[in-house]
């Protein structure tokens, strides 16, 4: 996963998250999280997530590869009842795009993707949205690979009713 990379990038955008990328993350979330994976793939990300007490009340991909997630367009499915979105999303703007508007004006959502992005142009409607920036640095996405992606990452907290500025949490020492 990288725009930078000389890699071949695996379609259609099925990069599964690694534990590794999910830890930053933890120390963020509530109590037994009750969350939907809107963009599950194989269920990977569930599995971390559900490992350390939180819940997945709904797993949806367009393109499923598990028994237990749904087939639903993400963009096109409304959910109560939950506490917050998870997930490592498209990273390809125009889909990552509608997935903030839709997601994040529902319940608040917690995406994982480029650093970079952030410093773009195109990011600066959603800045207002924006609660929280947790870095989380290089991923290895392939895990038989040596080597990391070349983008940094983040975790980011899109919510449509946020009030303050975001705020930053950088690497752990
Ligand atoms: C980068 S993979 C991440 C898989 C999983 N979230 C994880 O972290 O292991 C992105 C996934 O988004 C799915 N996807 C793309 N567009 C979608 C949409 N509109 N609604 C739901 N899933 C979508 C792809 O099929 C792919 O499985």
């Amino acid at each position: 996963m990288g725009k930078r990379s000389d890699f071949e990038r695996i379609p259609p955008d099925f990069y599964p998250t690694p534990e590794s990328a999910v830890q930053p993350l933890l120390p963020h979330l509530g109590f037994e999280t009750r969350f939907c994976e809107p963009c599950a793939g194989d269920g990977r990300l569930i599995d971390h997530l559900t490992k350390w007490g939180h819940h997945c009340a709904a797993a949806w991909d367009i393109e499923p590869q598990r028994a237990d997630i749904s087939c639903v367009d993400a963009t096109d499915r409304l959910i109560g009842n939950i506490d917050c979105f998870i997930t490592n999303p498209p990273w390809s703007r125009p889909i990552l795009h509608e997935l903030i508007v839709k997601l994040s004006t529902q319940h608040p959502t917690w995406l994982l993707f480029d650093a970079d992005w952030m410093h773009t142009k195109q990011s600066a409607s959603f800045t207002p949205w924006l609660r929280k920036i947790v870095s989380v640095g290089r991923v290895k996405w392939i895990e038989e690979s040596p080597h990391t992606g070349k983008d940094n990452c983040c975790w980011y907290l899109f919510d449509a009713n946020a009030v303050a500025p975001a705020q930053f949490i950088g690497r752990a020492a």
